[in-house]
């Protein structure tokens, strides 16, 4: 018996629920959300959904978080998204209040809950979820490098007109300005990225792919991405419920890896029942881990801000 909440019905909790029910690998999703209706109305329709994609589990929506209770996975999406022209740093102070509320009633109703956060700005709100909820740092975790390394993936493919199946691309770093687009880890097929594209042209992917957010939110004008966004959120709660050992970056604690320690930090790591089972300490070239020594200074700078935040 699996349960997985998805906390946040708009479009990036919504998909999320979507994605992982038509898996079909839960026993439920539950959908919480302020709004009145909200859940339930869209719990109704993608339950509906089921004898046609052909699959079982049930998405209950809900405004209790009573109905939460024994969560394996929580995924928080709660909080405002960007809009034309924000940060994810604008939306610092607001989404830690709610952050914070809604780790609360995790902590209460999910004792033993494995916590993925995507809520903006993603390191930060990570680093405050675990503060909060007292978890072990390994259960507290963070959804941003498989996202940016997927549109880097995404650009690599168009750019260079391969398959995007054979492209292997990796991000590591924070989830904004510090991101660190790690081309030594980069591949198309059995190809480094280097034999396939001109150090040039993967500076300019490297830079599209930092950007990759507000590209897409520039487009939307209201709301930010979610497609690809909730296809990494799922694939981390498949590998947690699944306890698969799979490889994928993520925003995890540092323990000295890198040099890095007592910060979240996008770095690859092996992901299981617990949550983080070992973060892996990747053979990067020393301008690459520089990037990294940069982000975690940045990322630790803005969680020194959070805590001027009165909550
Ligand atoms: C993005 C948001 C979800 O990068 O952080 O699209």
């Amino acid at each position: 018996m699996s349960k997985v909440t998805v906390v946040g019905a708009g479009k990036y909790g919504s998909t999320t629920a979507q994605r992982i029910a038509e898996w079909d690998i839960v026993d439920e999703v539950v959908m919480t959300d302020i709004v009145e209706g909200l859940p339930q109305g869209l719990a109704l329709d993608m339950n509906q959904s089921r004898p046609v994609v052909g699959y079982r589990t049930k998405v209950i929506g809900t405004n209790d978080y009573a109905d939460t209770a024994g969560s394996d996975v929580v995924v928080i999406t709660a909080g405002l998204p960007r809009k034309p022209g924000m940060s994810r740093m604008d939306l610092l102070g607001v989404n830690a209040g709610i952050v914070k509320a809604v780790t609360e009633e995790i902590v209460r109703y999910s004792p033993d809950a494995v916590i993925i956060v995507v809520t903006n700005p993603l390191d930060q709100m990570t680093t405050l979820a675990a503060e909060v909820s007292g978890f072990p740092k390994n259960r507290v975790l963070g959804q941003a490098g498989m996202l940016d390394s997927a549109r880097f993936a995404h650009f690599i493919s168009e750019t260079a007109d391969v398959d995007i199946l054979d492209v292997t691309a990796v991000t590591l770093g924070s989830h904004g300005e510090t991101m660190v687009p790690v081309p030594s880890m980069c591949s198309v097929g059995d190809k480094p990225l280097s034999d396939v594209l001109d150090a040039d042209t993967i500076d300019e992917l490297v830079d599209r792919t930092r950007n990759g957010g507000a590209e897409i939110v520039a487009f939307l004008k209201t709301g930010s991405a979610y497609y690809a966004p909730s296809a990494a959120a799922a694939a981390m709660v498949r590998a947690v419920v699944e306890d698969s050992g799979a490889e994928m970056p993520v925003c995890a604690w540092m323990e000295g890896q890198y040099g890095i320690e007592d910060v979240y930090l996008g770095v690859m790591a092996k992901i299981g029942a617990n949550g983080v089972e070992q973060v892996i300490e990747a053979d990067l070239t020393d301008e690459e881990v520089a990037g990294l020594r940069e982000a975690a200074v940045a990322v630790a700078a803005k969680v020194a801000d959070l805590e001027q935040i009165d909550l």
